[in-house]
């Protein structure tokens, strides 16, 4: 009798001073660091009227008060943009696609230069097989925006983290290029 107590009061009192000495509950660490990290470039011409052939863009939307051919004012508010641009690994137009970034945008504020962005990059060569898919706001006149990787397949799968997106060029209302630095913080 004299022991089982002599047992409980000691159990008692371990899990009071576990309880109260202990440090805090700990916060679930997450790694900052990326598991992966990829940088490319893509390059959107978009249809004027007069670049068929090479647009790889296209205004399949506009608001009653602007058209197809030529993007709407007000910082293009309405247009929807549908494309099927080339992927590279450096910032010129003519090397060799790696893979194409698919997908679509639209302007989405009056007042400010300021897009939704939702696509992905399809991938079909020997380096890379499989997709990876962003989603997010992209202030486009911010030098820097981060949108996000919401999914991947193949090489990819499951993949999920962030993309910085850089203006790298713009020409005119025809050409822009961005560079996309892909920073994955879940790899399988
Ligand atoms: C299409 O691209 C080629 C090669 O870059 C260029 O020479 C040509 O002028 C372009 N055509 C149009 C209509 O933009
Ligand atoms: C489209 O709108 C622009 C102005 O925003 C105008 O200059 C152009 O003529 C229009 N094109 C057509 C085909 O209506
Ligand atoms: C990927 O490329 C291979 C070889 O060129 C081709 O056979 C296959 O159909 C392509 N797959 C897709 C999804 O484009
Ligand atoms: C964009 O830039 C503005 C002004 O520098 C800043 O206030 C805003 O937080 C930025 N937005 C994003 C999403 O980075």
């Amino acid at each position: 009798m004299e022991a089982k107590t002599l047992a409980l009061s000691l159990f008692l009192l371990f899990l009071f001073s576990s309880t109260i000495s202990g440090s805090p509950p700990t916060r679930k660490v997450r790694p900052r660091e990326p598991c992966k990290r990829l940088v490319f470039f893509f390059h959107d011409i978009i249809y004027n009227g007069k670049n068929s052939k090479n647009a790889t863009a296209a205004i399949v939307g506009a608001p009653e008060w602007g058209n197809k051919t030529i993007l709407a004012g007000q910082n293009h508010f309405g247009d929807l943009v549908v494309f099927d641009d080339p992927i590279t690994l450096d910032n010129n137009l003519h090397s060799t696609p790696v893979g194409r970034a698919q997908g679509i945008y639209v302007y989405d504020k009056k007042e400010i230069f300021t897009a939704w962005l939702a696509f992905s990059f399809v991938f079909n060569s020997t380096e890379h097989k499989g997709s990876i898919n962003f989603a997010g706001a992209d202030p486009l006149m911010n030098k820097t925006r981060d949108i996000s990787v919401i999914g991947g397949t193949g090489d990819f799968f499951m993949a999920r983290g962030i993309a910085t997106l850089m203006t790298d060029a713009f020409e005119g209302e025809v050409y822009f290029r961005l560079r996309v630095d892909i920073k994955l913080y879940e790899c399988w």
